[in-house]
């Protein structure tokens, strides 16, 4: 009795490997990241993120449009903030009239069913590079995690659908939905980074914002007393578990490629939709191999992309959702 199964023979034909197919990606499955500046006719490329730009709200209005057409319908925004703005509390992020606020009601105004997620975090906004507050060489954590809920109200009120805590204080998934409850903000959602790991693949976000750690006495050089050791997977089954309880409506994982054992067990431990970000870096390796002639751009990209929602992604934030999402139409 030679092999009465034969697997191959679901593997046969195209026709066939689709009917069998169990993953799919579209391009409902994509959060846009945009990186924000300040000027008119700025679209200026990231020089270690070939063919991603960084966007003054002029031209942020055409590429948000451009997105609408291809049908991406999500994005989370950041923004790039002047030196001369930043001090040790981030105050620049709570003005009214900020970048962020301004780039939401832009987005708004162009594209009203366009989801807008903001970034929330201190780093883009602090002299020292970190996503809190720094006392005595330390990031500290109560008084950074106020900040962080006026900050998401002063985006919910720009018009934001989301606030995207990714800074890992703990304890600020409840003070930012207590805040916003208070502030009738109960529609606005929350997307924490529950899971956001101290790595080393976030160089070029680094480069795109200006916002690496600084090195000056003093100041820690890295973000490893807020974002998790790469090395434990306990860890955040723990942190998504409290992000659930304290009110997060979407939890994530970062970065994706080397994290999807994580979103694994994330996926299977708990009912809340999960978003996994492919991050800055790894954006970088295929286009820098690719570039090479090394590896087939096109052909790693949906291969990594469908790994991601196959290890359990709901929800993929990526850098390659437009050349995606291209593909897909093609
Ligand atoms: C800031 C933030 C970072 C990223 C998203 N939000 C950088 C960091 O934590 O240092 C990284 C995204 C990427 O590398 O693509 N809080």
């Amino acid at each position: 009795m030679f092999p009465i199964r034969r697997n191959r023979r679901l593997r046969s034909n195209s026709v066939i490997r689709g009917l069998v197919r169990e993953t799919i990606i579209t391009a409902n499955d994509f959060l846009v990241p945009l990186f924000i500046v300040e000027g008119s006719g700025v679209k200026d490329e990231i020089p270690s993120m070939p063919n991603y730009y960084r966007y003054s709200l002029d031209l942020l209005k055409t590429e948000v449009l451009d997105l609408w057409n291809l049908g991406l319908r999500s994005v989370l925004l950041f923004v790039k903030v002047d030196d001369n703005l930043k001090d040790n509390k981030g105050t620049e992020a709570l003005n009214p009239n900020g970048l962020m606020q301004r780039a939401v009601k832009l987005i708004k105004d162009t594209c009203p069913d366009m989801l807008v997620m903001t970034d929330v975090a201190l780093d883009p906004f602090s002299s020292f590079g970190h996503d809190g507050i720094v006392e005595n060489g330390k990031i500290i954590n109560d008084a950074t995690v106020e900040v962080l809920a006026e900050m998401s109200i002063s985006h919910a009120e720009a018009g934001a659908n989301f606030v995207a805590p990714s800074d890992m204080m703990d304890g600020r998934i409840l003070a930012i939905r207590e805040v916003l409850d208070q502030s009738n903000f109960v529609d606005t959602g929350i997307m924490s980074y529950s899971a956001k790991y101290a790595s080393a693949y976030y160089g070029p976000f680094r480069d795109a914002l200006d916002s690496a750690p600084v090195n000056v006495t003093d100041v820690p050089k890295d973000k490893k007393t807020y974002q998790m050791d790469f090395a434990n997977r306990d860890e955040a089954l723990r942190e998504t578990e409290m992000d659930i309880d304290e009110g997060a409506d979407i939890v994530m994982v970062k970065p994706g490629l080397c994290y999807l054992d994580i979103v694994s067990s994330i996926k299977q431990s708990f009912d809340v939709p999960v978003s996994v970000y492919q991050v800055s870096g790894e954006y970088a390796m295929l286009k820098a191999a690719a570039e090479k002639g090394w590896l087939e751009h096109d052909a790693v990209m949906m291969e990594q992309l469908i790994a991601i929602k196959r290890a359990g992604a709901d929800i993929i934030a990526s850098y390659f959702a437009k050349d995606a999402v291209r593909l897909l139409h093609s």
